[in-house]
């Protein structure tokens, strides 16, 4: 929650909608991640598809974290943010055109299917790498962001195993990373089931002495929601490494790669009310922002606290609808949980146009996942508030010749 009077600074400095994000957040969860219990090391990697902006970036590698990349281009954005090679790790949907190129540059890779390990074989023969598995079974907060079991097409099917081996064996591949992820906000009994499941893939590969475990732990945007605490969570995984190094002789180095635990609480979208509307049945309260900076109720119906600052304070609740700026009856902001379609009004303060809303929970897949550019509204801006509370531009907001740029109207048109 940021003071009224902060609030109302960041918005006569900076417009709305802009996202804020809190630089003390993002390093106190950081440490709690380099917390995380482990027996035998750990590197904790930001899966920086949540949060991409450099700045942030930036103050993750101050906090000693590495990078969980999930494209060539996030690959290349990390490196640009300074991060050294050897401290970014690629496990992506689709292969870059430079892949081998980045691996000379040592860049770490998981292969994502038999198909990239093959790939990998062919252009970089005796490498050392990663294989991301699919274990089996998966787990996240909603059906879309569940990325394991039989109908998610995420890593190679554990099952699979020794053709993973046999294409390694051909390339004289050396496996020495064992990988699964197995969604966003999963279940935390499932994801530990799922680190031993990893363990006995990690015994098929003799020469791998890491296991990366990969993000998904939760946090509480609103209070019917329960944070994934990393101590509780951990400790039977570190009982689990210990047992596997007293009978196997290897002791693994853990890795996990967070990304929603470590900034979705630290951001929150600072935004205007431009109108309220009402019909027989509905107050509705209308955003100069939604889905363009916040598509994750639309996508997932996930829920995320609202707080007015209204100019004229008033006692009275209303059951309010808030709606986001986009033509679309999707953008709605208060939706029921899970259900993105289902109107769900909150009992909120009365406001009128100009008075400013904070949406919180918006540091981890919203700047980077939205709906941006529809309706031709521009990029919001990024600002940080700094450990010296000064609030510090970090991103721009786009404008319209940054929006048009590399559009082409072909002659004779
Ligand atoms: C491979 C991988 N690792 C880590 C993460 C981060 O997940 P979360 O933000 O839920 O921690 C993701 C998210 O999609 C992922 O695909």
């Amino acid at each position: 929650m940021i003071e009224p009077e902060l609030a109302r600074r960041i918005a006569a400095e900076h417009g709305t909608p802009c996202y804020v994000y809190s630089q003390a957040w993002l390093e106190l969860q950081a440490a709690r991640m380099l917390a995380f219990p482990n027996a035998y090391g750990l590197t904790v990697r930001f899966a920086m598809k949540a949060c991409p902006s450099a700045a942030i970036l930036r103050i993750f590698q101050k906090a000693g974290l590495h990078i969980d990349a999930s494209s060539g281009w996030e690959v290349h954005r990390a490196l640009r943010a300074g991060f050294e090679p050897a401290k970014i790790s690629l496990s992506t949907q689709e292969l870059p055109d430079d892949f081998a190129e980045l691996l000379t540059r040592g860049i770490e890779i998981n292969a994502c299917s038999l198909d990239q390990l093959e790939c990998i074989g062919r252009a970089r023969a005796g490498h050392a790498i990663g294989l991301r598995f699919n274990p089996g079974q998966g787990s996240g907060g909603t059906g879309k962001t569940n990325v394991g079991g039989s109908d998610s097409s995420f890593g190679i099917w554990y099952a699979w195993a020794d053709q993973a081996a046999a294409i390694a064996a051909t390339h004289r591949l050396r496996v020495v990373r064992i990988h699964t992820h197995i969604g966003s906000g999963s279940d935390p009994a499932v994801w530990q089931e799922v680190a031993n499941a990893s363990l006995a893939l990690v015994a098929r590969f003799p020469s791998a002495t890491i296991l990366n475990l990969g993000g998904g732990y939760k946090v509480a945007r609103v209070s019917t929601e329960k944070e994934t605490s990393p101590v509780i969570v951990g400790a039977p995984v570190r009982a689990a490494f210990e047992k596997f190094a007293a009978e196997h002789g290897r002791k693994l180095h853990l890795e996990i790669e967070p990304g929603t635990f470590l900034v979705a609480n630290a951001g929150a979208v600072l935004a205007s009310v431009t109108d309220v509307v009402r019909t027989d049945q509905r107050t509705f309260v209308k955003l100069d922002s939604g889905m363009t900076e916040i598509l994750r109720p639309s996508l997932y119906g996930a829920q995320h606290p609202i707080a007015f600052y209204p100019v004229k304070e008033s006692t009275s609740l209303v059951d309010t609808v808030v709606v986001g700026h986009c033509c679309e009856s999707g953008d709605l902001i208060t939706c029921a949980p899970g259900d993105a379609e289902t109107i769900a009004p909150r009992r909120l303060p009365k406001v009128v146009s100009g008075d400013l809303a904070l949406i919180g929970g918006t540091g981890a897949y919203c700047a980077s996942m939205s709906a941006k550019n529809y309706n031709s509204f521009p990029e919001a801006p990024e600002v940080l508030i700094g450990r010296d509370l000064a609030v510090h531009l970090i991103r721009r907001r786009q404008t319209l010749d940054q929006m048009l740029a590399n559009e082409v109207v072909p002659e004779g048109l």
